[in-house]
């Protein structure tokens, strides 16, 4: 062992540097409202910062750890109310220095025991919150966007099992709607299906999926030779949180023997609510969904549970021989998780989630998502109530979308004025929102993801944005 490896291991060093860390992080957090929520610096200027920081000489951590928080963007600020990315709750950024020390990656069980352990009895949780029966399992990914990719290729070992030997996908399709999020798209093209194999269903005027068009939309996919596998509802969709009619989509799935996959991965959360639970009404039925912990279950990014109605199915997705970790690759060893996801090195996410909702009860769950769908349709009245601003739908998750209004301006110009007001937002850095187009028409776009914003936070929001506007006319 060299004198440096040494240092590097030293378990004095790690404790001094580990309390000094944590004293930083509390403060910021005691003292969030004292600082801007973005200190906004262009990528080339930031990028020019790094390289010059970068000395080739070691050089002592503490003012790295500052800069480092200085240039993030503050999940934890009352004004922070962007995009989906949740302001952890701090005992589970805890869980997770534990998770990268032990870095017990659990490809197999013996390299993650309690981890995979503790995997097996989350999915069990969000299987029962979800309604499955005893049948049911799941496990954890890394994100939403894997999750979905991972419950897709599940749906084609389902309905077109030759694929994986044959590796045959030309006359596959997915039925989606148009507003479902671009990893959906991405997915199945990743599977090969192309642009003719992503059948996207139009939206309402709620933008929820017209489930009155999916049969006639199979019909004409079926003229052109097209065998549909699968149908991907959303609960909800990223930019304006609509929950699609699930209760319809089964149905149809139904009807046709199609794989249902829901992605809830910003508004399956509602699962653990009794008041919004009734939006995702015949979850129960779908064959696999995928919910976010990172997003509306105050877990640090990146945690993802993937669960399914039929548990053995999840042991069909892929079937990799690997002698080096497993005996048998036919063997459904739960325990084994790497034979069921993309990972072969995985974190230990589970305990992430699993020590919030140890500590804290379910009722964290039910608060947050609670208070923050609550608090999206304050703001949509607050919105309402202002005859300087236009509420583009009247929200049903905590995704609220609005624009300034002005009168005697086209659309165009006030996709242009509303545009100027974000990116002076992003940049002066007081509060934190972001923009989305819909039917053509520029919205401001905020996800409520943060139980320190306030109805006088969202007054003051629209104020501050009534006055960037005024200086822009
Ligand atoms: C509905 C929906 N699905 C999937 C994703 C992607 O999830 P992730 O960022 O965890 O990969 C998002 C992210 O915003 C989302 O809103």
């Amino acid at each position: 062992m060299t004198e440096l490896l040494n240092a590097i291991y030293d378990a004095n060093d790690f404790r001094n540097t580990g309390y000094a860390l944590i004293d930083k992080l509390a403060m910021h957090l005691q003292k969030k409202t004292q600082r801007q929520v973005i200190n906004f610096i262009s990528p080339n200027e930031l990028l020019a910062f790094w390289q010059n920081d970068w000395a080739e000489q070691p050089q002592e951590v503490m003012p790295f750890f500052e800069q480092i928080i200085q240039q993030s963007i503050s999940l934890h600020h009352p004004q922070y109310m962007g995009h989906q990315v949740v302001p952890p709750a701090p005992l589970t950024a805890l869980a997770d220095l534990l998770a990268a020390f032990l870095n017990n990656g659990s490809a197999v069980y013996e390299m993650g025991q309690a981890s995979s352990a503790i995997e097996k009895l989350v999915a069990e949780i969000f299987c029962k919150a979800i309604g499955y029966s005893q049948e049911a399992d799941g496990l954890l990914t890394s994100g939403g966007t894997l999750a979905n990719l991972t419950a897709l290729l599940c749906a084609r070992q389902a309905k077109a099992t030759e694929v994986w030997e044959e590796g045959n996908t030309k006359d596959l399709a997915i039925m989606v709607s148009e507003e479902a999020h671009y990893c959906v798209d991405r997915a199945a093209r990743i599977m090969g299906l192309g642009t003719e194999g992503i059948i996207k269903v139009h939206v309402d005027e709620q933008f929820r999926m017209r489930t009155d068009l999916l049969a006639s939309f199979y019909q004409e996919a079926e003229k052109k030779g097209k065998k549909v596998i699968a149908v991907v509802g959303s609960a909800c969709s990223t930019s304006t949180g609509s929950y699609d009619d699930l209760e319809a989509i089964a149905q149809f799935c139904q009807k046709y023997d199609f794989w249902f996959h829901i992605d809830g991965a910003h508004g399956g959360a509602v699962i653990f609510t009794s008041k919004y639970k009734h939006l995702v009404k015949g979850m129960e039925k779908a064959d696999s969904i995928a919910i976010d912990c990172h997003k509306m279950l105050m877990t640090p990014a990146l945690t993802t549970a993937l669960l399914f109605k039929n548990g053995g199915n999840s042991y069909q997705t892929f079937m990799q021989k690997a002698q080096y970790l497993w005996t048998d690759a036919e063997e459904r060893e739960w325990y084994n998780y790497s034979k069921r996801t993309f990972e072969c090195t995985k974190l230990m996410m589970s305990m992430k989630f699993y020590a919030l909702i140890r500590t804290y009860g379910i009722q964290a769950l039910e608060d947050f998502v609670t208070t923050l769908y609550d608090l999206g349709k304050t703001f949509a009245q607050i919105i309402q109530s202002n005859p300087h601003f236009e509420l583009a739908i009247e929200p049903m998750a905590n995704i609220v979308c609005f624009r300034l209004l002005k009168k005697g301006y086209s659309d165009e110009k006030l996709n242009q004025l509303n545009a100027d007001i974000r990116r002076e937002i992003v940049e002066k850095g007081e509060f934190y929102i972001v923009q989305t187009k819909l039917k053509d028409k520029l919205y401001l776009r905020t996800t409520l993801m943060n139980p320190f914003t306030t109805e006088v936070g969202l007054e003051k929001l629209l104020a501050y944005i009534e006055k960037i506007g005024n200086e822009y006319s």
